[in-house]
């Protein structure tokens, strides 16, 4: 018989904090609204208690999000658990995730406290949590160097206090497959209570080895797996939850371990995830990667043509992935346009949906072919706009071997429209500049990349720019037929990221 295990989702939380990944509530909402169609078990909307922001995010999800247990991060605090028990209390079923750091480095250099102080407040603070709701998890942060004994003794305690899920994290991604297994194995014959609760693992990828050491820990019998879409979050990322699930379900002979997810919905998840973070997948990533079920090489594809099990080991159908056929004209209706974004995995509200149906009907004048790709580009353009938002009104570039390039561009904000004019080594310098006059602000730009979304020489070109700002890293997304409006497109959106999400 195979046994089931839970799929705890936080890309909301530890993914969101991944570099230049900030996403405002609307795209919180959007991407929560996917990983209840993927059918996660548990979704970690976020840190309750980092910043106004993340605890209405919270909020929000726990208020329109049914299904998922939602579930917010608080550290071993009391007034951590009290807001982040505010924040989910509206969730049809709630859950508060409390953690305190139990390796030695942590315990001494971090926390400056002792072993038995870590104990008592790890106790208190799960007695604490459970009087607001009776799903608790409780992580020994940096577990993967934490001592055993320390470990058996602190998830014995906090069991005894009302733990309902004890969560397992390799915080630096430092264990390997084996100790990490091994680790799994030695709690559940030490700590024999846990077998009544979940015992879940949150591995990082700083080696690699995230995904790897999921796998180990899930053989050894844990019952519950954190990763985030994508594979994003701190440093190099973490767990990736389409390659876990994956692996589970391609060899669940070796496994015999089952998930809930829907995994014909992880394509759909990867690229909403991608689109609204600006964080590109690489064409080579397993699963989701652009080139993941391409074949190049001719042999491979006279083995697939014959029979698709030669080179192929799962089918792009089992994650959601369909022929991108030409799917929409300019003659295309509304009702066409609107289901065919559902069929995306975008929802946007009424206002939002006619401005991207207009911003549909411009590029279809300009460009024939209408791929699901370029329905993503403009429509995750559209969730992040608001009233607050710097919008591009009208722009005129001068540039060529015989003029100095120059960008004459009015912006919309709040209502009000403001101009500028400026020259600059290249088109995209030269509006970059205007675009900093008319803002007042001149952040550092650290990345911009552009790439074709499809074929042809009409093809929307998406630009994503990085911005950085007191030390922080804003991401904005646009695409185009036109390279320089694209271009101006992502840095206007990172830049309402910088201004609307500054803290
Ligand atoms: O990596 C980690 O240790 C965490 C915990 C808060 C679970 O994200
Ligand atoms: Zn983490």
């Amino acid at each position: 018989m195979s046994r089931k295990i839970k799929i705890f989702d936080t890309t909301l939380r530890d993914g969101e904090q991944c570099p230049g990944a900030s996403l405002n509530i609307e795209e919180k909402l959007e991407i929560a609204r996917q990983l209840t169609r993927l059918n996660v078990d548990i979704i970690e909307a976020g840190f309750a208690i980092a910043s106004p922001g993340d605890f209405e995010s919270v909020k929000q999800v726990a208020e329109k999000i049914k299904g998922p247990v939602i579930c917010s991060l608080a550290r071993c605090l009391k007034e951590d658990i009290k807001r982040a028990a505010e924040a989910v209390k509206p969730a049809q079923r709630r859950r508060i995730h409390t953690f305190i750091g139990t390796s030695p480095i942590h315990m001494e250099k971090k926390l400056r406290m002792k072993p038995d102080q870590v104990v008592q407040q790890a106790v208190e603070m799960v007695k604490y949590a459970k009087s607001f709701c009776p799903d608790i998890e409780f992580s020994p942060e940096d577990a993967g160097r934490s001592e055993k004994e320390f470990l058996y003794r602190i998830i014995k305690a906090v069991i005894d206090a009302g733990a309902t899920t004890i969560n397992i994290p390799d915080t630096v991604g430092y264990t390997t497959p084996w100790e990490f297994g091994l680790l799994i194995e030695d709690i559940i014959s030490n700590v024999p209570e846990i077998k009544e609760i979940d015992l879940s693992v949150h591995c990082h990828n700083d080696l690699g080895l995230a995904v790897i050491n999921s796998l180990a820990a899930v053989r050894a019998g844990a019952t519950q797996v954190e990763c985030t879409i994508n594979g994003i979050g701190e440093r190099a990322g973490n767990a990736s939850l389409e390659e876990i699930v994956m692996a589970l379900k391609t060899r669940k002979p070796f496994f015999n371990i089952e998930t809930n997810i829907k995994t014909e919905e992880i394509h759909k998840s990867s690229r909403l995830v991608s689109n609204l973070t600006g964080l590109l997948v690489q064409p080579n990533k397993a699963i989701v990667g652009a080139n993941a079920f391409a074949h190049e090489a001719g042999i491979h594809q006279a083995g697939v043509i014959r029979a698709r099990e030669t080179y192929e080991i799962m089918t792009p159908e089992s994650i959601g992935l369909k022929e991108s056929k030409l799917v929409l004209g300019k003659h295309s209706g509304r009702n066409a346009f609107i289901k065919k974004l559902k069929g995306l995995g975008y929802t946007l509200e009424k206002e939002k949906l006619e401005k991207a149906f207009a911003s549909f009907k411009k590029i279809a004048d300009l460009k024939k072919d209408i791929t699901d790709r370029d329905l993503e580009a403009i429509a995750a353009e559209e969730i992040y706009i608001t009233e607050e938002s710097y919008k591009l009104d009208k722009i005129e570039i001068k540039s060529g071997t015989t003029v100095k390039p120059s960008a004459k561009l009015s912006l919309i904000f709040n209502g009000k429209k403001k101009e500028a004019k400026e020259s600059g080594s290249g088109p995209v310098d030269a509006a970059y500049k205007a675009v900093q006059k008319i803002v007042g602000q001149k952040p550092k730009l650290v990345d911009y990349t552009i790439q074709a979304i499809t074929g042809g020489t009409d093809a929307l070109g998406e630009v994503t720019v990085r911005i950085k700002k007191d030390d922080r890293i804003y991401t904005g997304h646009g695409a185009h037929t036109d390279i320089i409006i694209a271009s101006v497109k992502a840095y206007l959106a990172a830049i309402n990221r910088m201004v609307s999400l500054k803290s």
